[in-house]
């Protein structure tokens, strides 16, 4: 049996394992998931903690969520759900691990794919090997609401490359003066060099709302200026709260711990929201075209 049909004979029985754990019930409307990158320019801004929490939210209000780790260096989801990766995209790259196989099960069945550093040998792949990953990752489109991805800071390629790819792309950031003029520079980054004009904002670590719109306003006012055609769209704010950083230390998300104090009701609120955030096109959520387009931006990068 030749690589490539012995791949695609591992590809179908994991699809078929999947579809077996996860029986359809699509709560939502039959679409396939929405994929999502958190992202900052500034590190510490929360993106881990945010990533986790919205995950927890989303559960709760019955949706079905998978967390994509791709912090390619340290690995970041363990800080928030206490999981202790063994494996990732990786192995899965080479042959190893079937993608059912390394994504593991976090708090109420939120599912977590830890990428790893083995992401980056995409574009090295074999033609049936690409093939092969594009089919697991379409097979998690029947049993998937949401992608989350947790990406690391900064303007990095591969950063770049997951913003780019996935349907929304929210940009976290808080009052202070670098998180701000940081998260600037990346929004002119992937717009300038990239081509992309929309972006989310969160505000982390505010004391209020007025807070949060003054970073706002700071960072439109310079988009508008010198950022032509780029929208900024203002989704919200976390307050600073001490519960969340007590959460941490017991690796724990705040919303699970803590659920009425000030930070997990702000989570729980954007996750209703973005239930009614407009999607662009058809294919958006797609995740075999999502990580298609995740290749292509990186075999041309
Ligand atoms: N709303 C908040 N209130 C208080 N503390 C917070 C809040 N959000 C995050 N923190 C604290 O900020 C620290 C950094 O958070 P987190 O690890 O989520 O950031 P990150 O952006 O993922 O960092 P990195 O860039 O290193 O991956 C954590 O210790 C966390 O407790
Ligand atoms: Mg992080």
């Amino acid at each position: 049996m030749d690589q490539a049909s012995s791949l695609r004979k591992m590809v179908n029985k994991s699809a078929a394992r999947i579809k077996k754990e996860n029986p359809a019930r699509r709560q939502t409307s039959g679409r396939p998931p929405r994929v999502i990158s958190v992202t900052s320019g500034k590190g510490g801004v929360g993106k881990t903690n945010i990533v986790g929490n919205l995950a927890m939210a989303l559960t709760r209000l019955g949706h079905r969520v998978l967390v994509m780790d791709a912090d390619l260096g340290l690995a970041n989801i363990d800080i928030i759900f206490g999981v202790h990766p063994t494996h990732n995209i990786g192995h899965v790259i080479n042959g190893e691990k079937s993608l059912s196989e390394i994504i593991m099960e976090g708090p109420q069945g939120i599912r977590i794919i830890p990428a790893g550093s083995g992401f980056v040998n995409l574009t090295r792949l074999s033609e049936g090997q690409k093939l092969s990953l594009l089919s697991e990752f379409e097979a998690l489109d029947d049993v998937l609401d949401f992608l989350l991805i947790d990406t690391s800071a900064g303007i990095s390629e591969n950063v770049l490359y997951f913003n780019l790819a996935a349907d929304d792309c929210i940009i976290i950031a808080t009052s202070e003066p670098t998180s701000i003029t940081d998260a600037y520079a990346m929004m002119k980054v992937m717009a300038l060099e990239y081509g992309m004009k929309h972006f989310k904002l969160l505000v982390n670590m505010v004391a209020d709302e007025r807070e949060a719109k003054s970073v706002y306003m700071n960072l439109s006012q310079a988009s508008d200026r010198f950022l032509n055609g780029v929208v900024i769209e203002y989704v919200g704010y976390i307050p600073s709260d001490e519960y969340v950083k007590k959460a941490v230390r017991k690796r724990k998300p705040v919303l699970e711990l803590y659920p009425s104090t000030a930070a997990s009701k702000h989570i729980t609120k954007l996750a209703k929201s973005m239930l009614e955030w407009s999607r662009r096109t058809d294919t958006d959520g797609n995740l075999k075209f999502f990580l298609k387009r995740y290749i292509e931006y990186r075999a041309v990068g």
